[in-house]
């Protein structure tokens, strides 16, 4: 019986989880089996993509529609549910059940990268659907962290605060991107963060993984920063999914 899966999200063509699966399906010999990218303009699209994708069993969420995606569902996972953003649907006799695999490939990517021997304070920029996942992340490992946003939020820093508190960001020997700044086609661009105080003490992890070195993980590089990209984490959280909608 022909299965389809797929990415939802404002722009999908930048995603490598069309590859990831269509070359898993190949090894795996599920030649009925399919993904595809549903680019939607609005997420209230996501109604005629399910009236109109036959065998519709799975969607990963990107993009801004991880937290959007909640009213569309008919449950929630427990987990997802307190982490307030869902970016794995499973489709089952024509009802939606959101889960969040983000997180977990976060942490299990995050643990297996820093070194044991040491403490760490984050910084994480910007307060979308990822960064609630990495947040959740974060405190599972015990890590303090602050969330950094474009808009002044009670305890959440600006990017202006930064620039006039620059011992936030010399302190904060971990500093994850969660925004989408520096994401192909806009490669030129890059939260804006005070790149001299970061040295070879700080690790920096860019949730991108499309360019593998975003101009915000070269100049971290530049800076002496250990780096890493999203591209594990993609891997990860893809697997999980799959289990998701297998199970
Ligand atoms: N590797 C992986 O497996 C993986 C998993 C999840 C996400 N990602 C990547 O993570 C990025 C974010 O995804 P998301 O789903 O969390 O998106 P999202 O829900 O739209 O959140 C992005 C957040 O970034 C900030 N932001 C947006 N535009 C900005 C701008 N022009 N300047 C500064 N900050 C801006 C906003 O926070 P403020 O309004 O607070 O500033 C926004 O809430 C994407 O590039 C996505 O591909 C990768």
């Amino acid at each position: 019986m022909e299965k389809v899966f797929g990415l939802i999200g404002a722009t999908v063509s930048h995603s490598f989880s069309k590859s990831y699966f269509d070359e898993k399906f190949f090894r795996e010999g599920l030649r009925d089996y399919h993904y595809e990218l549903f680019p939607l303009k609005t997420i209230t699209d996501l109604e005629t993509l399910l009236k109109d994708t036959k065998g519709l069993t799975g969607l990963n969420v990107t993009i801004p529609y991880k937290e959007q995606v909640l009213k569309y569902l008919d449950e929630v996972d427990g987990f997802a549910k307190k982490i307030g953003a869902v970016n794995v649907i499973k489709i089952k006799d024509g009802k939606l059940k959101g889960y969040n695999t983000d997180s977990e490939a976060f942490l299990e990517t995050l643990e297996k990268w820093l070194p044991k021997d040491r403490k760490f304070k984050a910084l994480v920029l910007g307060t979308g659907g990822s960064s609630k996942a990495v947040k959740e992340a974060l405190k599972k490992l015990k890590i303090e962290y602050n969330l950094v946003s474009r808009e002044a939020k009670k305890g959440i820093l600006t990017y202006e605060y930064l620039d006039k508190n620059p011992k936030a960001l010399s302190e904060s020997n971990l500093i994850i991107n969660t925004t989408p700044l520096g994401m192909t086609p806009n490669t030129e661009t890059m939260p804006a963060i005070g790149f001299e105080h970061i040295g070879p003490d700080h690790f920096v992890y860019d949730l991108i993984y499309n360019p593998a070195r975003t101009m915000f993980l070269q100049k971290a590089e530049m800076s002496g920063a250990n780096i890493k990209n999203g591209l594990e984490m993609l891997h990860v959280q893809a697997e999980k999914s799959w289990v998701i909608w297998n199970n």
